[in-house]
């Protein structure tokens, strides 16, 4: 199932790691290369001897032990990766990664390599809770590192709780799932750019004009175009939410700088989608200091933001343009008015007074509007899975016309 792959495999110091030799069995039987580096401290509990014998490949601790001349055994490793895998993951290891410590040959790797890197924690329960470590497991996720859980049950030290390395078949099948899922990407060579959140407009150093998007919806459609294989673009407005990984992010508050950015990405991009909900307004003048309090009412003056969409809309070459519409009443009439005036290939309406949906929920549910005048519901579902929905709809609907994108 996952022939022809290279998987690096870093083990670092827990009693975990005797299982970390079961995974290099499983990953080898499934197919795959595997190549294991080690700390000192994991080499404490298993011999390298039984990961050389399993892999039947060099086992890798030491970052000035150069065993071929011709290259640099840390950064030749990282680029050979096709997956790196970090199992079991200590407190430590994860503590110096979500730091950017590289004191060691695991942690260089890890700074080097290009591939995804998933990391298994495994580590007593305590540990595991603690808010240093819990911090650091944010940062990662933040940073686009993906996890595999521990699970729950006796753990070496005596407790009883979360933080036994997740097994070896498990994370096997995982790593499995990835390969396959990596293997059917109708999305491989196109570029999409992607809209999420809201944007904020200044009134004064303290104060803002925003909405309530979370860019839930957006970092879903983010999601699910680079499982498809796309290279994405993500034009993030200020949301709290981990970066799928993969995905290039770019950052930024106003609909000004939402617009420039996309204008930088537009040109060269086969798809486009504006989950984002922009500003339509902006206070004509953002004032230097706090405004301060007055006796009475006050009148704050707007001013028209740049209608990103439209204006993409009208420079329009090979680009599919795909907006969201977020309405309160007579969705389908209001976005159906939208995709015509914007001229836009599709629109994905939605309710934002529904309960099932709109902003800041887990799920959503919308309706797909094509420029050719079908319209597709699509019922209440996880943001998620209704992104991957969305992005195959089209898909079928355009696959005939893609490649000439
Ligand atoms: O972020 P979540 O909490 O997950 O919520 C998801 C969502 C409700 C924000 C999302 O599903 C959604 O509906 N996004 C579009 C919100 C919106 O701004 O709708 P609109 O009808 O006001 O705008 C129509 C389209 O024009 C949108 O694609 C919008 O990005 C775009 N637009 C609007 C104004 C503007 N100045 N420039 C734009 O490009």
């Amino acid at each position: 199932m996952i022939e022809n792959k290279n998987i690096l495999l870093c083990v670092t110091g827990g009693i975990a790691v005797y299982k970390a030799v079961a995974l290099v069995s499983k990953l080898s039987q499934a197919g795959a290369t595997v190549k294991v580096v080690m700390t000192d401290s994991a080499k404490e509990f298993v011999q390298p001897l039984s990961f050389q014998v399993m892999s039947k490949n060099d086992v890798y601790f030491d970052t000035f032990d150069e065993k071929d001349s011709r290259v640099i055994a840390h950064i030749d490793l990282a680029d050979w990766a096709d997956l790196v895998v970090v199992a079991p993951a200590t407190a430590n290891v994860i503590g110096k990664l979500a730091n950017g410590i590289a004191d060691d040959m695991v942690t260089t790797i890890l700074l080097a390599t290009e591939a995804d890197v998933w990391i298994a924690p495994a580590m007593n329960v305590h540990m595991y809770s603690h808010p240093a470590v819990v911090r650091n497991i944010e940062r990662l996720y933040l940073d686009g590192y993906r996890f595999i859980e521990p699970s729950e049950g006796f753990l070496a030290c005596g407790y009883v709780g979360k933080g036994r390395l997740e097994e070896p078949e498990r994370i096997t099948e995982l790593v499995c799932q990835y390969f396959n899922e990596m293997n059917d990407q109708p999305l491989k060579g196109k570029k999409v750019v992607i809209t999420a959140g809201p944007t904020r407009e200044r009134i004064d150093p303290v104060r803002y004009i925003s909405n309530f998007s979370s860019g839930k919806m957006g970092y879903a459609m983010a999601a699910a175009a680079q499982k498809l294989g796309a290279e994405t673009v993500l034009i993030s407005g200020p949301v709290e939410l981990p970066i799928p990984t993969g995905v290039q992010i770019i950052r930024v508050e106003s609909a000004a700088e939402m617009y420039d950015a996309m204008l930088s990405q537009y040109d060269d991009a086969n798809i486009v989608v504006k989950s984002a909900a922009v500003a339509d307004y902006r206070p004509k003048s953002v004032h230097a200091q706090k405004m301060k309090k007055k006796e009475g009412d006050d009148v704050l003056e707007l001013e028209r933001t740049t209608d990103i969409l439209k204006s993409l809309g009208k420079r329009k070459e090979q680009q599919l343009l795909i907006g969201f519409a977020a309405e309160t009443m007579d969705v389908i009439a209001y976005g159906e008015k939208k995709l015509e005036s914007k001229n836009l290939d599709y629109i994905i309406v939605n309710d934002v007074t529904d309960p099932s949906g709109g902003f800041g929920s887990d799920t959503n549910v919308v309706t797909l509007l094509s420029r050719e005048g079908e319209a597709i519901p699509f019922s209440a579902m996880p943001k998620e899975q209704l992104a991957t929905c969305l992005f195959e709809t089209i898909l079928q609907q355009e696959s005939s016309k893609l490649h000439d994108r």
